[in-house]
């Protein structure tokens, strides 16, 4: 089986939904990462059944216990980490008339040809196995959140009804995603549910994520693109069915003039008008939000009557549904989606940077500045990074400037910069960022000066 995803940021997920734990193996985090527990365990907690009248009445704690690699202080020693989560309320007799007759639309029969057996509560194609996927992407949720990189997702459509508000928008010049559906819509997602329910039935749904702050040009190009990828890890979640980024399917039904996304600068960055696309280009980010979304299908298990087969008994049978199952599996699915996502993004960051790394400066083992070193190394690849980016800025910049007869010299303009940079520091550091910014405006005007002469 293929329980391992990821290539520098690796996962393998372990355990069945009746054994007595579940649980992940994280490979690849760098020593130091410090990873916030009750930020994860109330992560965990949105996934969690047993939480609302619409979920499974299975009642799972879901605490992820660290077992390996991670130390007291919350900081990861650089070795594999290990967490699980023991199952506490399993009930294996609600699954004895499934023993040989599989369920209509789960892994069941497939399963039993493979592996001789039908497993209580669907074993390793449980739902239950996306609890440790979400403690994986938990945790790389949170350390691209200190990269300036954000995932959110929430339902845009359940039973065929479907959320219109926008899902992202535009505050304090930022893009923020907006995950909470609007009352009137996540009153109508109820009611699909509680009817189907009613009716011992299930309906299915999609779930939108979006991503925020990715490099441009992060994804390779063919098969290690951010589509692919992401793919991948998606189709890891059980039930999904489909996937789509930015206009998807309907992209299809348009003109070119229609699909394109216009650029335009905007403060000195790069940025499309629309984002027909979603975000990705060649498999590769253009700096805009990367929106996706994935389809999921109505929960296989149900309380109604379906025709089936005995395999032990080689006979056609009635199967009645039995056990506690989600009438509809999105509400939990939305953070299993950006956990997914979330793996994925953080693995191909981290393989980008390890690709880029300098051999180490040798420090003496146990010596205590070389973590903090790390962190300045850390610190001055983002940097170059930032730098490199706003030096290409300014010679588009500087062309439309030739092109516009304007000078490159802008008092209004860089006044009001080193304003801004002065009242999002904090006062102690404002000295020192003054210094900082007033160089990198002089270098940027070399830069601009020495283009403008060049022709
Ligand atoms: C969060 C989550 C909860 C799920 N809960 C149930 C459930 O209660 N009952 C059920 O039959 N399937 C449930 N599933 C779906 C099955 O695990 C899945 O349909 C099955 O493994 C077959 O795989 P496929 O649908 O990807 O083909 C759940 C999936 C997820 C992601």
């Amino acid at each position: 089986m293929s329980n391992t995803f990821g290539k520098t940021y690796r996962i393998t997920i372990f355990g069945e939904s009746h054994a007595p734990e579940i649980g992940v193996m994280i490979e690849g985090l760098p020593a130091g990462s410090v990873i916030d527990r009750a930020a994860l365990q109330a992560f965990l907690e949105r996934r969690a059944p047993g939480r609302s009248a619409y979920s499974t009445a299975r009642k799972e704690p879901d605490e992820a216990v660290f077992t390996e690699g991670l130390g007291a202080d919350g900081r990861s020693d650089g070795t594999p980490l290990k967490a699980v989560i023991r199952n506490t309320d399993v009930r294996s007799a609600d699954y004895d008339s499934f023993r040989s007759v599989p369920r209509p639309g789960h892994a069941d029969y497939p399963a039993y040809v493979k592996t001789g057996r039908i497993a209580p509560g669907g074993g390793k194609w449980s739902g239950r196995m996306t609890a440790p996927l979400c403690i994986a992407g938990g945790i790389a949720k949170q350390l691209l959140e200190k990269e300036g990189i954000r995932i959110a997702a929430r339902i845009r459509s359940i039973g065929g009804v479907s959320e219109t508000a926008p899902f992202t928008q535009e505050f304090d010049g930022q893009t923020v995603p907006v995950t909470a559906n609007s009352p009137l819509i996540a009153k109508r997602f109820e009611e699909k549910i509680a009817a189907a329910k009613a009716a011992g039935d299930s309906v299915g749904g999609v779930v939108e994520c979006c991503v925020i702050g990715l490099p441009v040009g992060l994804g390779d190009h063919p098969f290690g693109g951010l589509e692919n990828r992401i793919a991948e890890a998606i189709f890891g979640i059980p039930a999904v069915k489909g996937l789509e980024f930015g206009d998807g399917f309907a992209v299809s039904a348009l003109r070119g003039s229609e699909a394109n996304d216009a650029y335009r600068f905007e403060d000195g960055r790069v940025v499309t008008k629309t984002n027909h696309c979603g975000g990705v280009l060649g498999g590769m980010s253009n700096g805009m939000p990367l929106i996706f979304r994935a389809a999921f299908k109505p929960t296989p298990t149900i309380y109604k009557e379906q025709e089936s087969v005995d395999l032990a008994a080689g006979k056609n049978v009635i199967l009645k549904g039995k056990g506690r199952h989600d009438p509809c599996i999105v509400p939990r699915a939305v953070p299993v989606v950006e956990a997914a996502a979330a793996c994925a993004i953080y693995d191909m960051l981290l393989g980008e940077k390890e690709g880029k790394k300098e051999p180490a400066p040798s420090a003496p083992a146990g010596d205590p500045l070389s973590a903090l070193r790390e962190q300045i190394d850390a610190a001055d690849r983002q940097l170059l990074d930032a730098f490199l980016k706003r030096m290409d800025a300014a010679a588009a910049i500087a062309a439309h400037k030739k092109e516009n007869g304007l000078p490159v010299f802008d008092g209004a303009r860089e006044a009001a910069l080193l304003e801004k940079i002065a009242a999002c520091t904090p006062e102690a550091m404002q000295p020192y960022t003054n210094e900082l910014y007033q160089t990198l405006l002089r270098v940027s005007k070399d830069y601009q000066n020495a283009l403008l002469r060049e022709e």
